[in-house]
């Protein structure tokens, strides 16, 4: 495989769960350091495990991306092991299935702590030290097709999204003087945990099964399967890489076809 993150230090959120650890692994093959991090410290754990067996360069860190002091914590604690972080992807992100009438306050604020807050925060802890070394860099969110359409069922988490989308324009635009892009990936149905829940909580709701209900979902994808976390990895990878690098403020649609805009 190619190196194209040799001598790099990369922070990956959420990087216990399914994406974020693609992310990691990806990056990691290609020769970074990266810090898995995780609220799950466990997760973070075996992710980082998972890439050491292999001969890559990991470490674990607990981190709560809806607290900024948590985060500068954490991003001072890998620079002073690995160096400056010139890469980032915030993948940590949840999501809960209500009837739009039913979100109760307690759940839209989590979500958009998590999801939306947890982006911003992290971006704006790494970008203060890239810009104060003046090294530049690379950072891409996980956003979702979500973010682009109507979310009956998750309003909140589409907000999320919609507002990573609108998060990473700003940011690029704010961070492109300091030669930092900043992108998103937008994925579709990926073969992940949170895909699972999902399809659980939509098909009690609906009185079908888990697996008719993803069937279902899965019958509006023109490539006609399940993403799997490798597939939204590649297009992160290209994003942070030397490849990518007259891209920025972009959210880019990789979901098998299944939005255009
Ligand atoms: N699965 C999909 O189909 C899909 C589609 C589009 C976008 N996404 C997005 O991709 C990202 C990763 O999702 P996934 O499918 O890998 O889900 P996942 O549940 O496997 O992973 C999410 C990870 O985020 C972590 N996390 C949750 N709250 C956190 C917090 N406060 N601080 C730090 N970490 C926290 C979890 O512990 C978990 O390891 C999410 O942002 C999700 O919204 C997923």
């Amino acid at each position: 495989m190619e190196q194209r993150f040799e001598g790099r230090t990369a922070l990956v959120t959420g990087a216990g769960g399914g994406i974020g650890a693609a992310v990691a692994r990806r990056l990691a093959a290609e020769g970074a350091h990266v810090a898995i991090t995780d609220i799950s410290s466990e997760a973070a754990e075996r992710a980082a495990a998972d890439i050491r067996q292999s001969g890559g360069k990991a470490s674990a860190h607990r981190l709560d991306v809806t607290s900024p002091d948590d985060i500068a914590r954490v991003v001072a604690a890998v620079e002073a092991e690995a160096g400056l972080v010139t890469m980032a992807v915030t993948a940590a992100g949840i999501i809960k299935t209500y009837p739009f009438l039913d979100l109760p306050i307690e759940d839209w604020n989590r979500t958009l702590s998590v999801n939306l807050g947890g982006t911003y925060f992290v971006f704006q802890a790494v970008a203060r030290r890239m810009v104060e070394e003046n090294r530049g860099g690379s950072m891409v969110g996980i956003a979702s097709v979500a973010g682009r359409g109507a979310q009956p069922q998750a309003v909140d988490y589409g907000a999320s999204k919609a507002g990573v989308i609108s998060v990473v324009r700003s940011a690029a635009v704010a961070l492109a003087p300091h030669h930092i892009t900043v992108n998103a990936v937008c994925p579709g149905i990926v073969d992940t945990n949170m895909t699972r829940a999902i399809h659980d909580d939509r098909a009690r709701i609906a009185g079908i099964s888990a697996e008719e209900s993803l069937a279902k979902k899965l019958s509006t994808v023109p490539i006609g399967r399940l993403q799997t976390p490798d597939d939204v990895a590649n297009v992160a990878a290209f994003l942070l890489s030397p490849d990518g690098n007259y891209v920025t403020g972009q959210s880019i649609n990789a979901c098998g076809g299944l939005e255009f805009d």
